[in-house]
């Protein structure tokens, strides 16, 4: 198994270390090789995404990534930001389905600024299309009017066969979730009362649903769902969305399990080939003094085993060893709470691994 590691900017280096740290200690046939990304990569080759990395990632049957970001690159020229070498290497490697799993674990119930009987027992799979939408979508960009004014363009779009084919990701994962005799249930989330675009998305949905009798299919308009992601979140169970409706709602649904430092996420292709990355950013602020939290990775690594390489049992491995370090008490910043024992992102790794056995 080759892993391409890019660790990126910000706190990235940290919490993909502890990520690798985790994967060795499991003693896997696992080659790992690193390359830069982002403002990473606009230092070592003046691209945010350099050709080597590209290749390594192509070449490789995974990819783990820590973020990409820093302010001191927002003056840069736009095709040189972080940003874009993670949009681009999403695009070249044609990873269009991102699955942001939002789960409380019980020892976190009092981290969440919810009261703790709205997030108990929150378990939410969202699944974001991340490779359509207004982040692609053409023309796009800044322009002179012919009355001297800028304007600023994009373009929200989706055909037929991207909105199918995440759709059928959601209602696969949807109908996996549920083994014990409830009902699977997908809620489509779009804005079809006033978008065209999501408009088709919300039609598609309904004539794809005819293939899964066995799921229930749900639709919101967007701005309800992120009300109702606060107001009663158990409601849901797979939320299927577009890629910017994605992205906002996989922050806010981060916030329910206490910290958007322990949201993992997978982006998947068709032949499950993946990139594995938490959901949070670089936080420049924080890094380098080791107290980011890198549960949101090293749960990353985990969704890396159970989709790329159907290993279910070392992906539970780690899970069951992050649960266990938080059971023991160990909490970076961002989860504390009274009574337990703050530790820095290296500790943190270090919990897990001690956990794994
Ligand atoms: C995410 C991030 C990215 C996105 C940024 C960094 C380009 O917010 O992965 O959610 O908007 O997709
Ligand atoms: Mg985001």
């Amino acid at each position: 198994m080759k892993i391409a590691v890019l660790p990126g900017d910000g706190i990235g280096p940290e919490i993909v270390a502890q990520a690798v740290k985790v994967l060795n200690a499991l003693n896997l046939d696992i080659e790992m090789t690193e390359a830069p990304i982002g403002g990473a990569g606009y230092e070592a080759a003046c691209d945010p995404l350099p050709a080597a990395t590209l290749q390594l990632a192509k070449d490789a049957d995974a990819v783990l990534l820590g973020a990409v970001g820093d302010w001191k690159y927002d003056q840069l020229e736009r095709h040189l930001r972080p940003e874009r070498g993670l949009l681009r290497i999403r695009k070249e490697l044609n990873l269009f389905a991102n699955l942001r799993p939002a789960l409380l674990y019980p020892e976190l119930a009092g981290a969440s600024t919810l009261k703790p009987e709205v997030v108990s027992g929150l378990d939410i799979m969202i699944v974001r299309e991340l490779t359509g939408d207004i982040y692609f979508g053409q023309p796009r960009g800044i322009s002179t009017l012919p009355n001297g004014e800028r304007e600023g363009v994009n373009t929200m779009r989706y055909c037929e066969s991207e909105i199918r084919r995440i759709g059928r990701v959601a209602f696969d994962i949807a109908m996996k979730r549920r083994q014990d005799g409830q009902k699977a249930k997908v809620c489509s989330v779009d804005k079809a009362n006033v978008l065209e675009a999501t408009e088709l998305w919300r039609q598609v949905m309904i004539e794809l649903s005819a293939e899964y009798p066995e799921v229930e299919l749900s639709h919101m308009y967007v701005d309800n769902a992120a009300m109702q992601l606060i107001r009663a979140p158990k409601q849901f169970d797979v939320m299927v969305t577009g890629n910017i409706f994605g992205d906002i709602l996989s922050d806010e649904a981060s916030m329910l399990t206490g910290s958007i430092g322990m949201l993992p996420s997978a982006s998947l292709d068709e032949n499950n080939k993946g990139m594995y990355e938490p959901s949070h950013g670089s936080a420049p602020d924080i890094a380098g003094k080791d107290i980011a939290n890198p549960l949101a990775t090293i749960l990353s690594a985990a969704m890396m085993l159970r989709y790329t390489f159907n290993d279910e049992a070392n992906a539970l491995k780690i899970e069951n060893a992050v649960k266990k370090a938080l059971a023991q008490g160990y909490r970076t910043a961002d989860i504390l709470t009274e009574g337990c024992k703050q530790v820095g992102c290296n500790a943190m790794g270090d919990a897990v691994v001690a956990a794994l056995n």
